[in-house]
């Protein structure tokens, strides 16, 4: 029977990496678009939703990673180094386990969900918390790889996108064209370049008609692309994206005005209501910073933008169970119900009596 390859083996001729680079992989990738019909029925156009959370290590960053961590095996590197507000150490501390490599994370103190955290423990990653923000990490971690024996695996390392844009290949690959509009959060901006990267490579090479709108979606306290400058204290409860200076800027810049899309900003509040909304609707359960595509939509369709007949991809990139302290944290009505093993007691208690 066949089984999904990973994405360097399912799209090596489309990545510019070495011919020699080994596969390291936990075959992630080719994960689901699954149909919003929450989302279509209030947009009235045909929605679907890139579910990245189930990647190996539950986000998108797996993309990038099997294709960073290979390239740099094939170089000879014995550790990698990353900054991190959680998924990419996550993620890099698994692929690094699989290639037998040396993992050094650093992530800001007391700022990254607890999930991610136990991951680059568990996988056996050094963990340094640095007292400062993700952009003062990703300044150490760039001059650590530029003075130490340690390869550097943010999304500043091209490789990392040369992964990521896989994800573009799937959707056109399943949609039979690319989408009118691609929605996606934007945090270090890495993302939103390499989808761009995808579907325009797609499209010259002819697989493709079109290139969609790229909508990219950041956090209010920390939307630097919207404003148009460096934010110095970026504050969001969407941990993930909690990122006052994005590496690729101008690479996102340049996605969001060729393709004729934008960025804009949603509040923390309708960050957390879209992603109950969209976990109670739809059955996906998201990380914060991953509702921010879907609190975009929502909030555009508040304001009377239509989409409708449109096709519109929304990215979800990361699993919900990697921060569950703000998912419970939301539910401030929560009250235990407790009963006597009984089935009456139980009846009584669901108020099916
Ligand atoms: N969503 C999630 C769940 C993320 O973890 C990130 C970035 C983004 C969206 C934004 O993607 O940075 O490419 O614009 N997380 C990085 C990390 C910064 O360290 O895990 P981006």
């Amino acid at each position: 029977a066949h089984q999904w390859r990973g994405v360097i083996e399912e799209y090596r001729s489309w990545l510019d990496i070495p011919d020699s680079t080994p596969t390291i992989t936990l075959r992630e990738g080719g994960t689901p678009l699954v149909d919003s019909r929450w989302l279509s029925e209030l947009t009235g156009a045909e929605v679907w939703l890139k579910v990245e959370g189930d990647n190996p290590t539950g986000s998108f960053k797996d993309r990038g990673m099997t294709v960073a961590l290979s390239v740099a095996v094939g170089e000879g590197a014995e550790a990698v180094v990353c900054a991190s507000t959680g998924n990419t150490s996550a993620s890099m501390a698994a692929y690094a386990a699989r290639a037998r490599i040396k993992p050094l994370v650093l992530v800001p103190q007391g700022k990254i969900a607890a999930g991610k955290l136990a991951q680059a423990i568990v996988h056996g990653a050094q963990v340094i918390m640095v007292r400062g923000n993700f952009d003062d990490c990703l300044r150490l971690s760039r001059g650590l790889a530029a003075d130490y024996p340690v390869a550097l695996v943010n999304s500043v390392n091209p490789m990392r996108l040369e992964g990521q844009k896989t994800a573009s290949f799937e959707i056109v690959d399943f949609l039979g064209d690319a989408p009118d509009v691609h929605v996606l959060p934007v945090g270090n901006a890495g993302n939103i370049s390499a989808y761009w990267k995808g579907y325009t490579e797609y499209a010259r090479a002819g697989r493709s008609t079109r290139t969609p709108r790229m909508l990219g979606w950041q956090a209010a306290g920390a939307s630097p692309l919207v404003s148009g400058a460096p934010v110095s204290d970026p504050e969001t409860v969407a941990s993930a994206i909690r990122i006052g200076n994005p590496a690729s800027w101008h690479l996102a810049v340049a996605a969001a005005s060729e393709s004729g899309g934008r960025f804009r900003a949603v509040t923390d509040e309708q960050i957390l209501t879209a992603q109950r909304a969209l976990a109670a609707n739809d059955g996906v359960f998201v990380e914060p910073a991953s509702a921010a595509g879907v609190a975009g939509l929502l909030t555009e369709v508040a304001e009377g933008t239509s989409y409708a007949g449109r096709q519109v991809v929304v990215t979800v990139t990361g699993h919900g169970l990697k921060d569950i302290d703000t998912a419970l944290s939301t539910f401030t009505d929560l009250v235990d119900t407790v009963v006597d093993a009984d089935v009456d007691a139980a009846a009584e208690a669901a108020g099916l009596r």
